[in-house]
């Protein structure tokens, strides 16, 4: 990775072994017996929105799913495709390209190449690479971000954004709760980012994850994937539900901080992506998410769980660096009543 080739460099050389770094514990891994056969999320039209049956739908699907895919959407499929042709453009830039946008030569933290989250401390690498970048304004994105991509993930930032506010509106709507001027820019947009992912074709698919199990820290998360599939998603019990590629359809999914806004009552679930053995993958997700201290409450908000569920994952090990101050904290009998 420090030469800017990534993962796609260690798969493009065409490796027959899984380099012992990626090989993942067991239970990170969703084999056959744990996948749900019959389950699977909903798919929402959203060209129905205006009625009651559809806004009922997403609502139920948020509350039991805290996942559903959504069709007439009204983001034009030439800016999906777009957006996937600029993902594989900046990916099949030369190193040297890539490489500065590395985080020690990065022009600032707002764009950010990469692979897993905190290399130097994970005990296995996911098989990934990403280029997040984090929207300040249209100045900075013109300046800092590739130009390789840039109009176009501007223009899907954009256009999903209407889709966020439009279902927000529609989950706040069913919660009865009386809006205060601004609450909604403040608390539920809040800050902007989006991450390209590029999972490329892995030798043993079996004994790696493209990206381990984590739910999203932000409000909703909309998410493009391509037709390689391979995204999962919790249901019941220790069981996952696989999420099929849909032509011309967005995922969505609720995150930690939608969940804990509504009380526990729309759900921000697990979910992975396992790797595939003959294709290389893309998806591109933007999400709104609280700002600031917010942010750093809900990531202690996650730590704390864990650490109560003593299933101290890798993303403690992620999030403890960004809780920089006590101040932030809220105390412990407070985080139980809104957890
Ligand atoms: C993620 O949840 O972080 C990525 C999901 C995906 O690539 O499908
Ligand atoms: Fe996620």
């Amino acid at each position: 990775l420090k030469q800017g080739n990534g993962v796609k460099g260690l798969s493009e050389i065409g490796l027959k072994n899984l380099p012992k770094q990626y090989i993942q514990p067991l239970e990170e891994i969703i084999s056959e017996a744990k996948i749900m056969p019959q389950a699977s999320i909903p798919i929402i039209d959203m060209s129905e929105l205006d009625g009651p049956a559809a806004e009922e739908s997403v609502c139920r699907a948020a509350e039991k799913w805290g996942f559903f895919q959504i069709i007439n959407h009204g983001v034009p499929i030439e800016v999906l495709e777009n957006v996937k042709e600029a993902t594989h453009r900046f990916f099949r830039l030369p190193a040297e390209e890539k490489r500065k946008y590395l985080k020690e030569f990065s022009p600032s933290n707002n764009v950010r190449f990469g692979t897993s989250f905190s290399p130097e401390v994970e005990k296995a690498l996911e098989w990934k690479d990403y280029l997040s970048l984090f929207y300040v304004s249209e100045d900075e994105a013109s300046a800092l971000w590739p130009s390789v991509c840039r109009d176009q993930v501007l223009d899907y930032m954009r256009r999903s954004e209407i889709v966020i506010r439009r279902l927000l509106d529609v989950l706040m709507k069913n919660l009865k709760v009386i809006e205060i001027d601004g609450t909604k820019e403040s608390l539920l947009m809040g800050s902007k980012r989006i991450n390209l992912n590029y999972y490329p074709i892995c030798p043993k698919p079996e004994l790696t994850v493209g990206i381990g199990r984590h739910s999203d820290v932000s409000t909703l998360t909309v998410l493009l994937q391509d037709d390689v599939g391979g995204l999962y998603v919790r249901g019941d019990d220790d069981y996952w539900i696989h999420v099929p590629p849909v032509d011309g359809s967005l995922v969505i999914n609720v995150g930690d901080a939608l969940q804990i806004m509504s009380n526990g009552r729309y759900k921000s679930v697990e979910h992975c992506v396992m790797t595939d053995g003959s294709k290389n993958r893309i998806s591109q997700f933007p999400f709104s998410s609280t700002q600031g201290h917010q942010t750093r409450y809900l990531l202690f908000v996650k730590y704390w769980q864990a650490a109560r569920r003593r299933c101290i994952r890798k993303f403690c090990t992620r999030i403890t660096s960004s809780i920089s101050s006590e101040r932030h904290m809220m105390g412990r009998k407070q985080l139980i009543s809104l957890g």
